[in-house]
């Protein structure tokens, strides 16, 4: 579905990722690890055309992406949901919702509401009056109104409530139920071994670690999480 093929990503001269080879199958829900500043965020961007200085090869359906104009990929059905959540604090929750609705997207804001039923209960408050984990579902919901074929998430557990983390991990298992596929960017280990299938492990801006979800809890993959991950 998404394969990135030996992608190398600058910023002016800083050279931040190397050689990156990952893909996401149809359907599938991929997870990519590392610490802060592994690069992961910049993974995504490079998917979306928002690194200027990125070469290699992404291939979404067999057609090359990279260096093609973001709003291409977007309409091609790629969909990045930032860490920042990018929403809009003066619109009230449903503005947010209709803004962003596709008229072809097979979501309507009745299936969100009924997805995110907090989001309903919120629908006359402003974006800026919600709570963090209240403004992650938001982004997620107009993420899924422009009916995305693939979904780009960057960190959406951070700084939630493990309360909160929860309600998200259920949401993006019944958005994976829909038949979109995920790259999910994080660094909360545990939801990662939720959701993912598949796992990758990035260290400043090199693919250290893949694995199964049935592989990593071996041994060996401990070893790895202790040694990569941890704080
Ligand atoms: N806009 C930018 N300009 C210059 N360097 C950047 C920029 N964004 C990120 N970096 C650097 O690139 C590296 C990878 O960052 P990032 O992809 O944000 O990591 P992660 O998302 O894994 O925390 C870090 O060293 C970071 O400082
Ligand atoms: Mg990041």
């Amino acid at each position: 579905m998404l394969v990135l093929e030996n992608i190398n990503s600058f910023y002016d001269k800083s050279h931040v990722l190397f050689d990156l080879s990952i893909n996401v199958g149809e359907g599938e829900l991929v997870s990519l690890l590392g610490r802060n500043g592994a690069g992961k965020s910049t993974t995504l961007l490079s998917i979306m055309g928002l690194v200027k200085n990125a070469t290699g090869s992404v291939r979404y359906k067999g057609q090359e992406i990279l260096g093609q104009a973001t709003h291409k990929t977007a309409a091609d059905g790629l969909c990045l949901v930032p860490e920042q959540r990018d929403i809009f604090q003066d619109l009230t929750v449903e503005e947010n919702l209709k803004i962003a609705q596709q008229r072809n997207s097979p979501w309507s804001i009745a299936d969100i509401y009924e997805l995110f039923p907090r989001l309903q209960e919120r629908r006359k408050n402003g974006g800026g009056q919600l709570s963090g984990g209240e403004q992650q579902m938001l982004a997620l919901a107009r993420a899924l109104l422009n009916n995305p074929r693939v979904l780009l998430l960057d960190e959406p557990s951070e700084g939630l409530a493990p309360v909160i983390v929860k309600e998200i991990v259920e949401i993006l298992k019944k958005i994976k139920q829909s038949g979109i596929s995920i790259l999910l960017v994080e660094q909360n280990l545990r939801v990662c071994e939720v959701l993912a299938d598949r796992h990758y492990i990035l260290e400043q801006g090199r693919l250290i670690y893949e694995a199964k979800r049935e592989d990593f809890s071996s041994d060996e993959a401990e070893t790895i999480k202790q040694k990569y991950l941890s704080v």
